[in-house]
């Protein structure tokens, strides 16, 4: 069911990233802080942007021991965001280990999201370099699965994966989804792209998009196009 558009906030730092959403004036997207950002301005910046009214995913993809992850989401757990991220290549055991870590001591949690292979790693270096003979397919619903085991709420991954996803965990299993262009945009960097209607039509629940956005000419209209587009 798709629910909504993410904007990615890729901007080095506080005042081009407030400028850019003054430009929404009343209006309050859900944004993604990622670590550019993050780590140029720190905690505060989350805090600012989530004091102006916004849904904030936070987008740092953990990787470490479960005893180390379990305590920085236990940090960030405080930040009162709406959703956040580890890689599921950290095993059951780290995803566990993050859940317990975000759970707030009233029970709630921000949703957790596993990244399963990083949509820039291509099924032949995953051969090659990370040794896991499965093809890419099979490696995204086995990740997957492993997230839901570990009681996660649902995966990033690529538009074009996210009915498989569904198909190995169930409808109710979440899938964020970068890599949206609309039909008649560059594709920047991003090699496999979808339009926010594809994705919709695809399974993604969230889509999250950067450039198409940010760098428009008009950045209200862009976002409102991509709602458009992906609610239907
Ligand atoms: O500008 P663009 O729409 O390509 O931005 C996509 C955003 O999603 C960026 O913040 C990028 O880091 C992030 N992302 C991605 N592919 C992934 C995971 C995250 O493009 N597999």
């Amino acid at each position: 069911m798709p629910q909504d558009v993410i904007i990615a906030l890729d901007f080095e730092n506080r005042e081009k990233t407030l400028s850019f959403l003054d430009l929404f004036r009343g209006s309050k997207p859900y944004v993604k802080i990622g670590m550019e950002l993050f780590y140029a301005e720190g905690p505060d910046i989350v805090r600012e942007i989530k004091a102006r009214g916004h849904r904030i995913f936070l987008d740092l993809k953990l990787h470490d021991i479960p005893n180390t992850v379990q305590k920085a989401m236990r940090v960030l757990s405080r930040l009162d965001v709406d959703m956040t991220n580890l890689h599921a290549a950290g095993t059951i055991a780290m995803m566990q280990a993050a859940k317990e870590g975000l759970t707030r001591p009233d029970g709630t949690s921000p949703l957790l999201l596993a990244v399963t292979q990083l949509t820039s790693t291509d099924e032949q270096r995953m051969h090659d370099e990370l040794l896991i003979p499965a093809t890419m397919p099979e490696t995204v619903a086995h990740y997957a699965r492993n997230a839901q085991t570990a009681g996660l709420s649902g995966v990033v991954c690529s538009p074009l994966e996210a009915r498989l996803v569904k198909d190995a965990c169930g409808d109710g299993f979440l899938t964020v989804t970068p890599g949206i262009r609309f039909a008649d945009s560059a594709a920047d960097d991003q090699r496999r792209v979808m339009t926010p209607a594809r994705a919709r039509e695809g399974g993604s629940d969230f889509i999250v998009v950067g450039r198409p956005i940010t760098a428009s000419a008009d950045p209200v209209a862009a976002w409102q196009r991509c709602l458009n587009e992906f609610l239907g």
